[in-house]
């Protein structure tokens, strides 16, 4: 994260990244007590533009409250100090990354007068997946956190020790990335992606009470595929899921990425005239402003 010489906003005070340093007792680096967003900007054919800034910026806000953060800078002030971080940053495209957390340095859960620190990074980001034509997945052993247990509609760093352990050992398995299913079997998410299936001609994903983050990407799937092929939220069982005709990650970071294949059921997700592919290239579209674009989805830096 931030290499390459990046600046970094820390605290309302632009800061060298080697310098952009906490102490390590620091609650949230015991706890997980922090929450955070990953937001993308594009050269689109009108200039560098932040896809979905004030979206990124809502649930940011929202997973400050659920984490009961009291954050010193309101929308507008975070929202100017992500756009001056990308521009301070060369006005490239990137991959930013605003971070909130406990920052007390007295040790215990309970941190009495709560200190927030408040940082935004940003950093060079192509295939996060790393697979330009699609990528083979494996149904991950760790099931996702029930969100009675941690909330899932907050992006909390915590929460992705869970992650963590999912994509490790998908990894070490020799798959790029892993699908989990919630406690009760049903199909929940990547690890840091919504998942989309197709089965004869229809898309479906998980419904928002399956313990799934609230994708803004999941909900741009659904807004362009709006009337031509609306998607069904609802919730999918592990049969549907491997038997499926075909299936997509969708997430900031991952983009739009076909799924070749679950755990050696093949999937025909980026074969011709695949709606997984059509898909796709409507999302690069609207993020590049192009096609059937929505202009308040942009904000030109
Ligand atoms: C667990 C999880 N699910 C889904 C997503 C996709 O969300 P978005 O499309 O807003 O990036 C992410 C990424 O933020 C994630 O971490």
């Amino acid at each position: 994260m931030a290499g390459g010489g990046d600046h970094i906003w820390f605290n309302g005070k632009f800061l060298e990244s080697e310098e952009a340093n906490v102490n390590l007792m620091t609650h949230a680096l015991h706890y997980g007590t922090g929450i955070f967003e990953g937001i993308r900007a594009y050269a689109s054919d009108r200039g560098n533009a932040i896809f979905r800034l004030d979206d990124h910026l809502k649930r940011f806000f929202k997973s400050a409250k659920i984490y009961r953060m009291d954050i010193e800078y309101d929308f507008d002030e975070m929202r100017q100090a992500i756009i001056d971080t990308v521009r301070k940053n060369g006005n490239r495209e990137c991959y930013i990354r605003p971070l909130a957390f406990y920052a007390n340095t007295v040790l215990g859960i309970y941190p009495r007068n709560p200190v927030i620190g408040v940082a935004i990074m940003t950093t060079k980001l192509d295939l996060y997946l790393g697979k330009k034509d699609g990528v083979r997945a494996k149904v991950s052993p760790w099931r996702k956190i029930d969100g009675s247990e941690l909330p899932s509609l907050a992006k909390g760093t915590g929460q992705y020790a869970n992650s963590f352990l999912a994509t490790h050992d998908a990894r070490m398995d020799g798959y790029d990335e892993a699908i989990l299913l919630d406690t009760q079997g049903y199909l929940a998410e990547g690890p840091g992606e919504n998942v989309f299936i197709v089965r004869d001609g229809k898309v479906f994903t998980p419904s928002l009470d399956s313990s799934v983050l609230g994708g803004i990407t999941r909900d741009t799937v659904i807004e362009l595929l709006g009337e031509s092929n609306p998607v069904v939220e609802k919730r999918i069982s592990l049969s549907e899921l491997i038997s499926a005709d075909e299936a997509f990650f969708a997430g900031t970071a991952a983009e739009i990425a076909p799924i070749l294949e679950i755990g050696g059921y093949r999937l025909d997700s980026a074969e011709d005239n695949s709606i997984s592919l059509a898909v796709r290239k409507e999302y690069f579209d609207a993020v590049r402003g192009r096609g059937n674009t929505r202009d308040h989805w942009l904000t030109l830096v």
